[in-house]
């Protein structure tokens, strides 16, 4: 079958031609139309689990993936041939992933059937990025009439993250350069503060900067948040953007920059956030995508030949699919 494959750790992706897998007692085998692309993808070619968890070689990437079902092994019950499926699927050994034209699958792992509403390309969006914003809400406890900071606003976690914490009635100040301004207003934020190098004539703190900081900007508004949400920040921006909490809010890193004694002994929940939504988690996106409650966000829809240029790329406005 064609796949993408990686050599080595940090090895190149190109495509290549590995073997069609065969479902096994207890597998599923899964036709993929579409695969979602995350950080995490090139995070792990990098070697991110080295030592942790085997890897096989050569390495095909991809957790999240869409397609129909195409074989189904003995003992597995509550599937049909052709039923269009989604999933996130992390299933060791490593290296056996959704950039390809098959994957072969435990039933037990985060799948969910797709209703008809929703295309393949638009449910291999939702796995890790939806799952994990839908978790950082639901561990948040955010309501309406708090007000949320979400940092790194533009990307595929972001993208969810801003609508289903809006979903809540809280107010949501997303981060988002000039150029995406309008698209988080339309995802559901009620203020946008702009990063890079935008002009500056009126910051309270600094009046000589170009370059505002996301924590100066927020208190042009402000004194305080409830919860930060921040998908992008270095410890010591993380820690700058923590200023803005009040005491007893929550605030989340999802890149590990939280530094936890920092947030206990001011009484803020959350640190560093490892997302564990599963299938149950997924059902409730593609509910929320089929009623009108949830847009996809996509950035672009390239070939699965186009994986190389896809992965570990910048400048996020949604989510890119890899169309097989
Ligand atoms: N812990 C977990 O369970 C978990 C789960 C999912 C994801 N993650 C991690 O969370 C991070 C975000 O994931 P993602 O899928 O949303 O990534 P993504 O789609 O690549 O989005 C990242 C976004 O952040 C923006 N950005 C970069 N630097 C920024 C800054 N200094 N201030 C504001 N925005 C900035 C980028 O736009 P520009 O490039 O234009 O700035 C991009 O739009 C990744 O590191 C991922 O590995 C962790």
């Amino acid at each position: 079958m064609r796949a993408i494959v990686v050599r080595d750790f940090g090895g190149r992706p190109e495509p290549g031609e590995v073997p069609t897998p065969e479902a096994g007692p207890g597998q599923l085998r899964i036709a993929l139309e579409a695969a979602g692309v995350n950080p995490y993808d090139q995070k792990l070619i990098e070697g991110a689990l080295k030592g942790q968890v085997p890897y096989d070689f050569p390495f095909v990437p991809g957790l999240d993936g869409a397609g129909t079902i195409s074989q189904i092994g003995a003992g597995v019950d509550g599937y049909e041939i052709g039923e269009r499926v989604v999933g996130k699927f992390f299933v060791p050994p490593l290296g056996h992933g959704t950039f390809a034209e098959f994957i072969v699958v435990p039933p037990d792992t985060a799948i969910a059937k797709v209703p008809d509403e929703i295309t393949a390309i638009q449910a291999a969006a939702l796995p890790t990025a939806g799952i994990t914003a839908l978790d950082l809400v639901n561990a948040s406890g955010l309501r309406a009439g708090q007000t949320a900071l979400v940092v790194g606003a533009s990307g595929g976690v972001g993208s969810y993250l801003v609508q289903l914490a809006a979903l809540t009635g809280a107010e949501v100040i997303a981060t988002a350069r000039p150029d995406d301004t309008d698209r988080m207003i339309r995802l559901g934020a009620t203020e946008v503060v702009n990063y890079g190098r935008v002009p500056v004539t009126d910051s309270p703190t600094r009046p000589e900067d170009t370059q505002l900081s996301i924590a100066d900007s927020v208190r042009m508004t402000r004194a305080q948040i409830d919860v930060l949400f921040d998908l992008v920040s270095p410890p010591p921006g993380f820690a700058e953007n923590l200023t803005l909490v009040r005491d007893g809010g929550g605030a989340f890193s999802t890149v590990g920059s939280a530094v936890e004694a920092d947030l206990q002994t001011r009484g803020i929940t959350g640190g560093n956030f490892v997302s564990s939504g599963g299938a149950a988690e997924l059902r409730d996106l593609l509910r929320k995508v089929g009623n009108g409650d949830l847009v996809v966000p996509l950035d672009s829809t390239p070939p699965l030949d186009g994986a190389a240029a896809a992965l570990g790329a910048r400048g996020a406005r949604g989510k890119t699919v890899l169309v097989i």
